[in-house]
């Protein structure tokens, strides 16, 4: 394949964007009062507005030459029919399988995997609604009332999300906490005031091999047989979640309770699949349905939409505009819902793990920069700390601002405060304010270029109806296509996450080293003393 940076496309945007960076957002709206209902998408129950973007007709032309030149559309034909796209692990990318309609057919390897993935959601329906309906008793007959889900990466990013996105509709009878961190404290916490006999532990992980998940698992069955003794309530305290039926058996859970996955799921793609079972029992499988009907329409979206239609396509492109052309390095999330505290994280990992790659597909290093840092809170909370930075700063930071038109708690006054922040934050970081405005108001001259805001700071709006779990399902799905149509243009491979490596190697070589103090020492002379200082 062309490189990038020779492809005729990119050529065009590069000779372009020098145009484009002297038209200020608000010279762009007088030249065309339509623009915010132009740069407009309204569908699958999501309002997207662009228009706030540093981008003119032409811009955006260039940029599906771009996707096109770089074979997009047949890239999302291929992703979504089981070409083995993750061409480093030779591995089919089929998360869009997981919720595909009872009925359809995606082939992997000569095998239609729809009847398996709704074979597990059955399953996983079974023992949820056992749970949900207080029927799964413990090892001494109490029902079960507390879920620990123990997993790290996508094996609780998503699961955390999606329960903390969704609560409103969980079961509050029963509580949810979820272990992560090798940090005893965060294992310390998470059982705290719990009792054993009424609690179960899901231990998730795609690999049953990740050092965090295996060490909170084990000290997750010390815990609880502390208190119940026999080996045999292990079976009625923990469950697995795996791909490798091999290692949940070694590890002592009986395979029976086990929900299975695929190797065609990656971690960080994977909340829709038996990781998702905290999610399922805490808001149910008719509401977890939803969630999955919310990520097909978004499948289906992406799948059939023409580019300039197609929110993920647009979204990726709008990433691609700025971080290749204008330097940008970072992406805000800003949710103005509470519910949605964790989404930054959640795509933190979706988007870095996917897209941090210096290396094409085929080997070559980029001469281009690739995917940006992820982050944010919800608002309002952020206005009050780094927004500052987003409004007067020296660095651009395109912002994705995520509203809902009704709340899910009623209170006065609340939802129309909070949404009218959001709209003002958007108009503020595109218009600004400028020196005259600002003089008007009779500000002394001294404090004039303090209190003016250059405006120019792009983002974008995403307006949907109400946060249910299918619109939870609809806003991942379209961040997961984003991430893909960002991968395909970059020629990088979203799927495998090789810079995780070294770093576990090299702690499993300390290990020893912590535990033996006597144990010679041979890295380089800053971590033999880091070493040294903690050996004591
Ligand atoms: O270390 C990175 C990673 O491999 C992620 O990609 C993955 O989501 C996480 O670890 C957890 O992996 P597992 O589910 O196999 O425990």
């Amino acid at each position: 394949m062309t490189d990038l940076t020779n492809t005729t496309a990119w050529k065009a945007l590069k000779s372009h964007f020098p145009e484009i960076r002297k038209q200020s957002i608000r010279s762009l709206f007088n030249n065309d009062p339509n623009r915010g209902s132009k740069y407009r998408v309204q569908d699958v129950g999501i309002y997207f507005d662009y228009s706030k973007h540093r981008i003119t007709e032409e811009t955006l032309g260039l940029l599906f030459n771009l996707a096109r030149e770089r074979g997009l559309p047949e890239k999302i034909e291929a992703m979504f029919t089981g070409v083995k796209i993750n061409t480093t692990e030779n591995r089919a990318v089929l998360h869009t399988a997981l919720r595909a309609p009872q009925g359809s057919v995606v082939m992997v390897d000569g095998v239609n995997v729809v009847p398996e993935v709704h074979a597990v959601l059955n399953k996983m329906a079974g023992f949820a609604m056992q749970i949900r309906k207080g029927e799964w008793l413990g090892y001494t007959g109490k029902p079960v009332r507390n879920v620990v889900n123990i997993g790290i990466g996508g094996s609780d990013l998503g699961p955390v999300m999606a329960y903390e996105a969704l609560k409103f509709y969980a079961h509050r009878s029963l509580t949810f906490r979820f272990v992560s961190n090798i940090d005893g404290n965060d294992f310390a916490e998470a059982v705290n005031g719990l009792d054993p006999e009424e609690t179960l532990f899901i231990v998730s992980s795609k690999t049953f091999t990740t050092l965090e998940t295996m060490t909170n698992g084990r000290t997750a069955r010390k815990w609880l047989l502390d208190k119940l003794v026999h080996e045999e309530a292990v079976a009625r305290h923990f469950v697995a979640v795996s791909t490798n039926a091999k290692e949940v058996g070694a590890f002592g859970i009986d395979t029976r309770n086990m929900f299975g996955f695929w190797d065609w799921v990656g971690g960080r793609y994977s909340m829709d699949s038996a990781i998702g079972l905290s999610t399922m029992i805490a808001i149910g499988p008719e509401n977890f349905h939803e969630m999955l009907a919310g990520f097909h329409a978004m499948d289906e979206h992406f799948r059939s939409t023409p580019l300039a239609r197609n929110i993920p396509v647009i979204m990726g492109l709008l990433g691609v505009w700025y971080i290749n052309f204008f330097g940008a390095q970072t992406q805000a999330v800003l949710p103005y819902e509470n519910y949605l505290k964790r989404f930054p994280a959640y795509l933190q990992q979706l988007a870095m793990e996917s897209n941090g790659k210096h290396v094409t597909l085929d080997g070559k290093t980029t001469e281009y920069a690739t995917g940006a840092v992820y982050w944010g809170e919800p608002g309002t909370n952020g206005q009050h700390s780094f927004y500052q930075l987003i409004h007067q700063g020296t660095l651009l930071i395109p912002c994705d601002f995520i509203g809902f038109k009704n709340p899910l708690n009623v209170l006065p006054l609340h939802q129309d405060y909070l949404m009218a922040n959001m709209i003002a934050q958007g108009e503020a970081l595109a218009f600004g304010k400028t020196p005259e405005e600002v003089r008007n108001e009779g500000v002394p001259d001294s404090l004039v270029p303090h209190k003016v805001f250059e405006g120019d700071r792009p983002s974008s709006t995403f307006f949907l109806e109400k946060l249910t779990p299918a619109n939870l399902g609809k806003l991942v799905a379209m961040n997961e296509q984003a991430v893909y149509t960002q991968g395909v243009i970059w020629g990088v491979n979203p799927f495998d996450q090789m810079g995780v490596e070294l770093g576990k190697v090299l702690a499993m070589k300390i290990i020893p080293e912590l535990e033996n103090k006597q144990a010679p020492l041979q890295h380089d002379s800053s971590t033999n003393a880091l070493i040294s200082f903690y050996r004591g």
